[in-house]
């Protein structure tokens, strides 16, 4: 177990899965039978994280009662002797010591990380998205935390992508270390053109950083879109010699953003095709489905 807390901000307006996140949060959209958030929700856990602060906007509610207990559905379940799903249900509220806060407006991930400050207070926190959903067979979140604790540093999650597609990221300059698989940040630049990337390394959902975030994040102006970067206080964090540093973990294992649709449908389908209760049932049809295309 760690005494490091996880913040997971869930408070953008998931624009691009309009309607569907008209009246409810992007995070708590199904990947099979459980909402994207939970997955990060235990993922963090399996890395021995145990307090949680989930950073909400609108919509809140789906949210909070999702990990929240539900007296009369664990009865009727418990009454059926359905003990399987009564487990699953309950395992939602189980899970850790699970806090929120409000947004307000959505400033941006900056503005979203700075409303965790009360709550982490001075120590070291992972910042998780709550649409980035890393397999659950990767121990990315541990392997960064192990980084913190040795450089005690800024860590960021790297994750090589097509050049065509560095726009839509922050993208990292960076330099090699003797530390196997960590790389020394010397830049950040929040969704660049393609000419103007650093390289392909792209930033992707996940955080370890230090409480000193916080006073670079309270005089961070709005940037790439207006909002509030969360990649432009790290960029300051690189660039400043006397600070902790920026250093980035590279990532290669799998990794769906489901707050894009098309990833969304990736993450599903693989997801359900390893299930023992499903995969059975879906490989042989997908296998027909996809001969037919
Ligand atoms: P995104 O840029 O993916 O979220 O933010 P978005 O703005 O909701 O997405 P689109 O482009 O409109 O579809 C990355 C993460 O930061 C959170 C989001 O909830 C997501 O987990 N976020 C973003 C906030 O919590 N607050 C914000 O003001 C912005």
């Amino acid at each position: 177990m760690t005494n490091i807390k996880a913040v997971i901000p869930a408070a953008g307006l998931g624009t691009r899965f309009l309607p569907a996140t008209k009246a409810m949060p992007k995070e708590m959209l199904p990947v099979v039978d459980k909402p994207a958030i939970q997955y990060v929700v235990e993922e963090a856990v399996g890395a021995g994280i145990h307090d949680i602060l989930v950073i909400i906007g609108r919509n809140k509610n789906a949210i909070s009662d999702h990990f929240d207990s539900v007296p009369e559905l664990e009865v009727k379940l418990q009454q059926k002797g359905d003990h399987g799903r009564l487990e699953r249900v309950m395992k939602s509220s189980d899970l850790a010591d699970i806090h929120f806060v409000r947004q307000g407006e959505p400033k941006g991930l900056g503005h979203a990380v700075l409303r965790a400050r009360t709550h982490v207070g001075d120590g070291s926190f992972a910042v998780l998205l709550g649409d980035d959903l890393i397999d659950e067979s990767e121990s990315l979140l541990a392997e960064m935390i192990a980084a913190h604790e040795r450089t005690g540093a800024a860590v960021i999650a790297l994750m090589e992508v097509d050049p065509e597609q560095i726009h839509l990221y922050g993208a990292a300059a960076i330099e090699s270390t003797d530390d196997d698989g960590v790389v020394t940040v010397t830049g950040l630049v929040e969704k660049p053109a393609a000419a103007d990337a650093p390289s392909n390394l792209a930033v992707i959902g996940r955080y370890v950083l230090p409480p000193s975030i916080f006073e670079v994040l309270e005089r961070t102006e709005p940037g790439k879109g207006g909002e509030i970067q969360l990649t432009d206080a790290l960029q300051e964090l690189a660039a400043d010699a006397d600070g902790p540093g920026v250093v980035g973990v590279i990532f290669r294992g799998r990794r769906y953003d489901t707050g894009d649709r098309v990833d969304y449908i990736k993450a599903i389908v693989q997801l359900a095709v390893e299930r023992d209760d499903l995969g059975a049932e879906l490989r042989p049809w997908l296998k027909e489905f996809a001969a037919r295309l």
